[in-house]
């Protein structure tokens, strides 16, 4: 097991060596700077921005610059553009090249209307002429770092065909490696990840393949990367209010078994240190608000939970949620 287990846990993304091959997803509104550093105070090693609009980036809009904010411990991070138009994508890939991320990619998975019903994301996997533009027009404009593509399987074709397609053409334009989320655009986030289609991905291209979806534990890594075949594991939702994932998925691939599950004092610990990181980052008022969120996050399932919450949604001031979270008691 040891040196193969090793060896079998990187990730090497051309010039980005990563030790680990269990690397965070992108997820828009939850991902910010507080979420990313307190999963590396946990143990992880690689994460994600949310995504950002190519054209919102060249017209340096203001939020764009919020949501790309960042700091010299929040290292290796990947950057992640969103949109169609190849010449935007282009330009908006070297300047995230030139803002000092480590890597880049490009979402062609995010299902809402809003961006799929524009012609982007999870929409072009059906436009693999788009597809070629963009990578082509953004490879063209990235000299250093890795570029990579984050895709689900298909827009309703649920083999994974399509995702093959559109990850041979990345493989042809240079294109680093690809993750994939075994879902369809038409799924949204209904139904299972399927690992089988994944692996129609995995079998049809020589660049990396890191899969995603439903990974909650180590169990699930596992069986992800027997099924798939793939060379990394990305996780989205299982991150979010359990920073402990990350490390104890990564011991079970490397054959050492999981983390021993987190006390409801491990939780409230963690959860106040996330609050503080979002209190260094934020102005009081916007954490008063993130903090409604975050909380459920991390008390989620535990008894007491639902009665914390109503509490917590009338919350005036940063030391009264502070007092909540330390006088929690899942036991009631
Ligand atoms: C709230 C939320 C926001 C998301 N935002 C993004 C995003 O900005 N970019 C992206 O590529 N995927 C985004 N996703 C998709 C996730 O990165 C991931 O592919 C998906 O949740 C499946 O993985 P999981 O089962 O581990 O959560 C988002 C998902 C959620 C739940």
């Amino acid at each position: 097991m040891g040196l193969s287990a090793i060896i079998t846990a990187m990730l090497k993304l051309k010039s980005l060596e990563l030790k680990s091959n269990v690397i965070s997803s992108p997820m828009a509104a939850c991902t910010d700077l507080a979420y990313r550093l307190i999963s590396r105070e946990y143990g992880l090693e690689f994460c994600f921005l949310e995504m950002v609009a190519a054209e919102s980036l060249i017209r340096d809009n203001r939020a764009t610059q919020e949501l790309m904010k960042t700091i010299p411990q929040d290292k290796p991070l990947g950057a992640q553009l969103v949109g169609c138009r190849a010449e935007a994508m282009g330009e908006a890939a070297g300047i995230v090249e030139s803002l000092g991320y480590d890597l880049l990619d490009l979402n062609l998975g995010c299902p809402v209307p809003k961006v799929a019903g524009k012609g982007a994301g999870s929409a072009l996997l059906a436009r693999p002429d788009e597809c070629r533009a963009i990578f082509t027009a953004v490879t063209k404009n990235v000299k250093k770092i890795p570029v990579t593509v984050k895709m689900r399987l298909g827009v309703s074709d649920a083999s994974g065909n399509e995702a093959a397609r559109v990850a041979k053409i990345a493989e042809e334009c240079g294109i680093t490696a690809v993750s994939v989320h075994g879902r369809t655009r038409v799924q949204g986030y209904s139904g299972s990840a399927d690992y089988h289609a994944i692996r129609r991905v995995k079998e049809a291209v020589n660049i990396p393949v890191i899969g995603n979806g439903d990974v909650l534990n180590g169990h699930d890594a596992q069986r992800m990367l027997d099924i798939t075949g793939c060379d990394g594991v990305m996780i989205g939702r299982g991150g979010l209010g359990n920073p402990w994932i990350f490390k104890s998925v990564e011991n079970v691939i490397a054959g050492k078994g999981a983390l021993p599950e987190p006390s409801s004092d491990d939780k409230k610990k963690a959860l106040l240190r996330h609050m503080e990181l979002e209190l260094l980052y934020r102005e009081e008022r916007t954490v008063l608000v993130y903090m409604r969120r975050i909380a459920a996050w991390y008390f989620k399932g535990l008894a007491g939970a639902v009665e914390f919450r109503g509490k917590l949604n009338v919350t005036q001031t940063i030391p009264q949620i502070r007092e909540l979270i330390l006088n929690f008691s899942s036991t009631g």
